[in-house]
Parts: C-alpha cells; structure tokens; sequence
C-alpha cells in the first residue's frame, strides 16, 4: 500500500473515501459540519457515520470517544474500522484527517499500521475470479510533513508483520522447513548487510543438534536451522533472536486430537515474526548487530518417529527424555538458543507458540513472558506496549526447574505434575542459555485467532511489531 502525507485543505483531497476522527466535545472541521447528518454523527468510541457532501468525496467520520482515552490502540482500531469500511465502498483510496494529540508521530504511525494490518487478505489458494473486490492501494494522511518517518517506518513494519501472516497462512505442504529457508536466502539476497547461513540434517549431524534431529525423525521433510545475521553497526550489544519453526505438529507419537488439528500449521509463528523483523530492521537500516536462529522441522508420527522415553543431547551436551513427544518445540529451541549464544549473541529473545497452557493463563490478550533478566523483561514489556503487543511477565522459581528434572537424564521435557505449563517449558528454555540475559515469548494465544479489529481472527503476525521496536530502542 502507497503511503503519503499531505498538507492539503480537506475540499482539495481526491480520493475515494475521506476519513476524519470525532472526538467527544471535538468539532467537525467546516465543510464537513455542514454536511446532511453531521448533526447527528456520534463521537462514541467505534461509531461511524457516513457523509455523502455535496462535492465533496464519501466522508466517514469515526468516533474517538474521549480525549483522555485517545491512545495508539484506539487509533489503530479506529484507522481498522475506516480500512473496512474503504472494503465494503470498494474505495481504493483513503485520506484520514490526522486527528490532534500530544504525539503526533504515534498517531500516524497507528494509523498507517491499523490501515494495513486491516486490509491484509490472504488469496493465494483462491482461484482469481470477477467478484474481487478492488484492494485498498493509497494512504494519504493529512498532516504536518514532519511525520513522514514515523508513517514510513510503520509501513515497512505493517508490511512485514503482513508477510509473517503469509507465512503463517501458508499450509504446511507448502510452507516446509526448506519453503522457511528459501523465504530466508529472499531476505539476504535483498540487502547487503544480512548474510544467511542454514544448516541441513548432514550440518546439524555433524555439529550435535540432537533436539532438531529428534524431532524431525519422523518425517521425510529436511529439518533446517536458518541463521541469519545482520550487521548495523552500532555499539550495543549484538542481540539474537529464536523463532519455534514447526511446519507443522501433529503431536508426533504422542498424537494431537484430530479436531482443529489444521491449525497446527500456525505452529512456526514465532519464525514467521523473526524472518520478517529481520527484513524489516534491514529495510530500516537500524544500528545495531543482530542474529537470528530459526530451527525449523515437521513434527510428524511414523516408525522412525521419537517415542516416549527416548533420550537425546542437546546442542549443549545435556541429555533430554522425551517424555511427550508434543513438547517438540523445547527441544529445538534448546538447540538454536545455544548456536545462537555460542555465535555471540549477548541478549537473546526467543518467540515460540510453545505450551497451550500461556492461553489458558491469559488468552490472546498478553503473550506470555518469561525471563532471567529484569532489565531486558522491562524493555520487552515496554517495547511491547508502544506497539500493542502486549505481553505479561510470568515467574522463574527452582522449584520450577526441579519440575523438568530426568529420571534417567538430565532432564525432562515434560513437567512432573501437570504444572504451570507455560513456565515449566521456559525452565526448560533456560538450561540452554547460559549466563546470557534472555527473554522468552510464548505465543501460542497471541500468534492466532486474537480477534482485534485491525488483525481480526487467523493468522496475525504477532512479534514483528514488538520486535522492531525492542530493536529500534536498542539501535537509539
Ligand atoms: N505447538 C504446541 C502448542 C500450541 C498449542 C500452539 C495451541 C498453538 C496453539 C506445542 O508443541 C505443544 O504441543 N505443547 C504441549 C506441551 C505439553 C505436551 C507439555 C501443550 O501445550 O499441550
Ligand atoms: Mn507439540
Ligand atoms: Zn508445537
């Protein structure tokens, strides 16, 4: 979608359809107030009314509620709403009049994410047909040059967390682990500051990736650990970045019940969201070091499948029982999250749609966060508000680990007692990361069916947005 900020009079503007917020005890710009029915349009937070001025394009004018109330999240629903209402009027253009606030920068910036995360559609699969419905193409913003930064730096953004969905939607027959890799060398081959390393069974044989190989051993697809990296410059701390790459879990012997077990194509999210933060730091051009670590594999039952009670080693040389063969994405976390701090990464952050458990602890409203460092918990929790990805920090507790412990290795990859899932997943996360400030995202009730306005149900592409801006802080 083109992006564009304008200083135009709102009678000069040509589009399609013309968006302008409402607020409660705000007024309507002149030639707007005038118009049939703006007496009777409501600045409740979500009512719309449609205009139709005389010379003037469709005018919809979008309740903001109260001043007070008028944050970044409201903006990007309000800019949601006008983005379907754009769909239901077939308009291929929209100009929203960027309504006054005390951050000027944020308020175009949600406003571009909420008009591109809203239009998002996913037809691949569709045969083209004639009942298409135009696509929105431009996004004019009415307001002060100054904030062409903050508009395009959200589009890159928008943009990218669109291809996260993608990847998301995209079936598993399809979306393989090699189908991840080559979506990687794209990334890489488009800008010179990423280079990409990805390591197939022969490499991961050779340097004792035993979690991967585990898990990949039932199925014939070729496991991968995609590494990309990106060099910024900057004088911070290099920072990794893990994203769980299942193409697609059946549960493997331990099998998944069958309804709804489609979605289970979803279950490489969290490398979705590391790919495209990846592309769009690089299109950003952001000062920093980064590297990425993507283990991707199918989790699939056959006769050469892991079984219950097999013991591996991990990348590191601790030895794992796999108890449940469903508690795939620890094991091939284990093994990238010690590559990716033996490669030098000095703050790690790990995305994974890992435990069931993290939606029934808090739904789809906060991603769960689980972290050995307070300081880096802090600026993920704060990163991820700015952006409205928002996540809840979760405690780490010996007693915790003692969970996770063996019987015949040194550790299980099942809890002991059907505790705190979502927790004892991430002890288990922390056997593998050292001394290393690390933040862990369970997204498994945020990646997929959240139903926010500006995202809807499905495939979202949780991450990016909090991602980039954990990276853009760092880069400052
Ligand atoms: N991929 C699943 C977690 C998941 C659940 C993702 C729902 C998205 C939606 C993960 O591999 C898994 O199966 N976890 C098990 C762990 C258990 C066996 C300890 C779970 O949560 O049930
Ligand atoms: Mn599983
Ligand atoms: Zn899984």
């Amino acid at each position: 979608m083109k992006v564009a900020i304008e200083q135009a009079e709102l009678k000069d503007v040509e589009v399609d359809l013309l968006v302008v917020g409402l607020r409660e005890g705000g007024e309507l710009p002149t030639p707007i107030a005038t118009a049939a029915g703006a007496d009777d349009a409501k600045s409740d937070f979500k009512k719309l009314s449609l205009l139709r001025p005389d010379g003037f394009p469709a005018t919809l004018l979008v309740g903001l509620g109260e001043r007070d109330a008028l944050d970044a999240e409201r903006l990007r629903i309000a800019a949601a709403l006008a983005a379907k209402e754009a769909k239901r009027l077939e308009a291929s253009s929209l100009a929203w009049a960027l309504p006054q606030s005390s951050d000027d920068g944020a308020a175009a910036a949600a406003l571009v994410t909420g008009t591109i995360l809203a239009s998002y559609r996913f037809d691949r699969f569709k045969s083209a047909g004639d009942d298409e419905p135009p696509r929105l193409e431009s996004l004019t913003l009415l307001g002060p040059a100054g904030l062409a930064d903050a508009a395009s730096t959200a589009r890159v953004v928008a943009a990218a967390q669109n291809r996260a969905r993608d990847l998301q939607n995209t079936p598993a027959n399809v979306a393989t682990p090699s189908f991840l890799a080559v979506r990687a060398e794209e990334i890489a081959a488009g800008a010179d500051s990423v280079s990409i390393e990805v390591l197939g069974r022969p490499e991961l044989e050779e340097k004792g990736m035993g979690g991967i190989l585990a898990v990949s051993q039932g199925g014939p697809e070729e496991p991968k650990l995609i590494v990309l990296r990106y060099s910024g410059g900057g004088s911070g701390p290099t920072i990794g970045l893990v994203g769980k790459g299942v193409t697609f879990d059946t549960g493997g012997i331990s099998l998944k019940p069958g309804p709804g077990m489609q979605e289970m194509k979803m279950d490489m999210s969290g490398a979705a969201a590391v790919l495209e933060t990846v592309a769009a730091i690089a299109e950003l051009g952001l000062e920093l070091e980064l590297i990425a670590a993507v283990p991707s594999t199918e989790n699939m039952p056959s006769g050469t499948a892991i079984k219950p009670g097999d013991v591996i080693t991990q990348y590191n040389g601790k030895t794992v029982e796999v108890n449940n063969t469903d508690a795939e994405g620890r094991l091939i976390l284990a093994d990238a999250l010690a590559y990716a701090a033996e490669l030098g990464a000095e703050r790690l952050v790990d995305i994974a749609t890992l435990t069931g458990a993290v939606e029934i602890a808090l739904g789809s409203t906060y991603a769960g966060l689980i972290s050995n460092d307070d300081e880096l918990a802090a600026s993920v929790t704060s990163a991820g508000e700015a952006t409205g990805e928002l996540v809840w920090r979760l405690p780490l507790h010996p007693e915790y680990k003692e969970l996770m412990k063996g019987t015949v290795a040194d550790l299980s990859n099942l809890g002991k007692k059907r505790k705190a899932g979502t927790i004892t997943a991430a002890s288990f996360l922390e056997e593998f990361v050292g001394e290393v400030p690390w933040a862990h995202l369970d997204i498994a009730g945020s990646a997929w069916d959240i139903g926010r306005e500006y995202v809807g149900n499905g495939a979202n592409g949780f991450g990016v947005r909090l991602l980039v801006e954990l990276a853009r802080r760092h880069a400052a």
